[in-house]
């Protein structure tokens, strides 16, 4: 073999080696590239399930938080159903006084009216005493109970509450403020008041009914034998002496016979009573002298029925109608007296008013007016209002005196009725 066969021959040799390398090298390319297929393959099977979990936590999520969405407002919603529901009131107090929650039988008893917000510093004089206890609970961080308070002047207007206030603390027991809560006890302090009237009135009867009975015997024999003096007989100057003798004797019997009805132990003959025909009744007897003086008594309103004593009751409105014509001849002015009557059906109850256009009754004196012999007059026992007080008690009623729309005095009655 020559030169140029030798080089032909390391020619192909190297050709050959270089043909095997690229097919070595093309054949390592497809495997790495079928792997690549297969792990890319096997790749978008896993990011799938990850994104398939994904969703569905997710979706969890939503639901679990849809869930406590309903649930908050569920309870938020209950807890405003029960505090609007509360028969009592509550009240709940930041720590500077200023009203968180104020619910509406709180509302009804502090007269603060529904549609009206209530301004959170907002203190009328009259509910301060109820805002005097909470103070006291935030000051001494101790709780109050069944304290009872009196919102407004003491007598006719004045609101009874059983006040219990606890300090309001967060989880980590730090006080923010104070809860109140309070219930309206004027109806049973009413109650309370009849009883104790009742019972007095029955123990003044027992006790000077006797004394008294005593006493009009002994006045009618004086005045009996003042009656057996002739007049005629008498030298001059004793005639004045013996007519005066009669004359106090006559009057001094007339205020024991008043007593003596009203200390008498009421016995109450119950019958069927319409009150319209009973105030009719009692404005007839007092309407020709109120005309005669220039005046009129005037009736209206829905009156309602009871089992009541009808001439007691009827003497009742009568020694009011009395007192009202009474006290504007007293004062010069024609006599205008009107009766007016509502009828409660929620609470069963006929609301008269005996009002005139009289001087009124000074709010010190509104209820001394029916403590017995108080009076104004000259000529009066002043046991006028006490015998009213003690028929429209043993009716299970209340008397209270108040102003009339034009000054006058306003004499307002409560009897329980059954229709
Ligand atoms: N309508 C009224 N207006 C103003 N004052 C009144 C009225 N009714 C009662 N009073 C006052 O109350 C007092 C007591 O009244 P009450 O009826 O008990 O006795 P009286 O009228 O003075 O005497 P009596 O009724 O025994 O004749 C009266 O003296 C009067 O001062
Ligand atoms: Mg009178």
């Amino acid at each position: 073999m020559n030169a140029s066969g030798y080089a032909f021959l390391g020619l192909t040799v190297i050709v050959a080696g270089l043909a095997a390398t690229l097919t070595f090298a093309m054949l390592r390319f497809a495997a790495a590239a079928r792997d690549t297929r297969a792990n890319a393959r096997g790749g978008g099977a896993e990011t799938a399930f990850l994104s398939a979990a994904l969703q569905e936590a997710v979706t969890k999520l939503k639901a679990q938080e849809r869930a406590t969405a309903a649930r908050a407002e569920a309870s938020e919603r209950l807890s405003g159903e029960i505090i609007s529901s509360l028969t009592a009131g509550l009240l709940v107090v930041g720590l500077n006084g200023e009203i968180r929650i104020l619910n509406p039988a709180g509302r009804r008893m502090l007269d603060v009216p529904e549609a009206e917000s209530a301004d959170p510093y907002h203190r009328s004089a009259r509910e301060q005493p109820l805002f005097d206890v909470i103070d006291e609970c935030i000051t001494t961080r101790n709780p109050i109970v069944r304290r009872a308070v009196v919102l407004g002047d003491e007598g006719s207007g004045a609101t009874h509450l059983g006040v219990s206030v606890s300090p309001l603390s967060d989880e980590h027991g730090a006080m923010h403020g104070a809860i109140c809560l309070f219930t309206d006890l004027t109806a049973v302090k009413g109650l309370e008041e009849q009883l104790r009237l009742k019972d007095s009135l029955a123990t003044v009867g027992e006790l000077t009914a006797g004394i008294a009975h005593e006493f009009r015997n002994g006045l009618a024999t004086i005045h009996g034998y003042s009656k057996l003096l002739d007049l005629n007989a008498l030298p001059d100057a004793y005639r004045a002496y013996v007519q005066g003798i009669r004359a106090e004797t006559e009057s001094l019997s007339q205020v024991v016979t008043n007593f003596l009805n009203f200390a008498r132990p009421a016995q109450l003959a119950l019958s069927r009573v319409d009150l319209q025909a009973i105030c009719e009744r009692a404005a007839e007897e007092v309407r020709p002298d109120a005309r005669a003086l220039g005046g009129d008594v005037a009736m209206d309103g829905e009156f309602g029925v009871l089992d009541g004593d009808e001439v007691l009751l009827r003497q009742a409105f009568s020694n009011l109608l009395r007192n009202a014509l009474e006290a504007c001849a007293g004062a010069s002015v024609a006599p205008r007296i009107a009766i007016h009557s509502e009828v409660d059906a929620v609470q069963r109850v006929s609301r008269i008013a005996v009002n005139d256009n009289g001087p009124g009754i000074a709010p010190s004196l509104r209820e001394r007016v029916f403590t017995p012999f108080f009076t104004s007059k000259r000529n009066g026992t002043g046991l006028g209002l006490a015998l009213v007080q003690k028929i429209i008690v043993f009716h299970n009623g209340r008397i209270t005196v108040g102003s009339a729309a034009d000054g006058g005095a306003s004499l307002q009655v409560t009897l329980p009725t059954i229709s």
